[in-house]
């Protein structure tokens, strides 16, 4: 995995960006997997900067978004497709008709979610897929125990992660229990994947996530499994990290110096 340390979540949110746009320029209908929640807002903030500023024409992408809650009336404004709108379509100017999300709405949850997972297929594949990481591993909102190996389908919402996202409802009651979401097995598919982790909250999971084993009980250290995986961080989320050293020296001596 490439691990990279930035003195703060600007640079995190410019460098993080660097990769999608570069995959963007290789190829212009390239398929963006995205994440919601604030990790990658930076990211998307910058690739919004440079279409605007006529740097990076996004145009011709596809979007996959990662996951889904499951249940919350349609248009609720903490849906992730009301929150891909408002973070990544609109400020990228993307035809809503490109973006999709896992129809956490669907009467029948299984067939919504081997439907997602063949309209992934139909594109082609994700060529970019971009990750948070939760406090407790979670990618996705594959929570530990998840199968290294799963697919897009129904899970429960760990009770970590039901009291992290209570910040964005207006009571923890409100947050759903299910979401629908892509597999780990789904995201190793994608042919790039670019995790972003800001501020100390994250530092434990990013640790366990780079340097612990591969298991289960640490959702994202799959991404050691993948041929082009890149994490992102910020100093504070970097603070458990054994070989940080190691990385910073990386970093500074990679090849072409971008
Ligand atoms: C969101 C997602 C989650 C988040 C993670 C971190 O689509 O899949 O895995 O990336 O919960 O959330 P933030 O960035 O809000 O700390």
């Amino acid at each position: 995995m490439e691990v990279v340390i930035l003195p703060g979540p600007d640079e995190v949110a410019r460098v993080a960006a660097r990769r999608i746009a570069e995959a963007v320029r290789r190829r212009p209908d390239a398929v963006v997997g995205l994440a919601t929640g604030s990790s990658p807002l930076g990211l998307y903030a910058e690739l919004a900067r440079q279409v605007a500023a006529g740097e990076l024409d996004v145009s011709g992408i596809r979007g996959f978004g990662l996951d889904e809650y499951v249940g919350l009336p349609p248009g609720h404004p903490q849906s992730y497709a009301s929150v891909l709108r408002r973070t990544v379509v609109q400020p990228l100017r993307l035809d809503p008709a490109r973006v999709h999300v896992p129809d956490g709405g669907a009467a029948e949850l299984v067939a919504a979610a081997a439907g997602f997972e063949r309209r992934i297929e139909a594109a082609g594949g994700i060529d970019v897929q971009i990750l948070g990481i939760g406090a407790n591993g979670h990618i996705g909102f594959n929570e530990p125990t998840s199968s290294l190996s799963s697919r897009t389908r129904v899970k429960t919402l760990a009770p970590r992660t039901r009291a992290d996202n209570a910040r964005f409802f207006a009571s923890p009651e409100e947050v759903p229990v299910h979401c629908l979401t892509q597999g780990l097995g789904t995201i190793l598919e994608a042919r790039e994947l670019v995790l972003v982790a800001l501020g100390r909250a994250k530092a434990d999971a990013v640790a366990a996530a780079v340097e612990g084993p591969l298991s289960s009980m640490c959702p994202a250290s799959v991404l050691q499994l993948h041929p082009r995986a890149g994490a992102y961080l910020d100093e504070a989320a970097a603070a458990r990290l054994r070989l940080a050293d190691y990385y910073r020296h990386t970093w500074a001596h990679r090849p072409g110096g971008s």
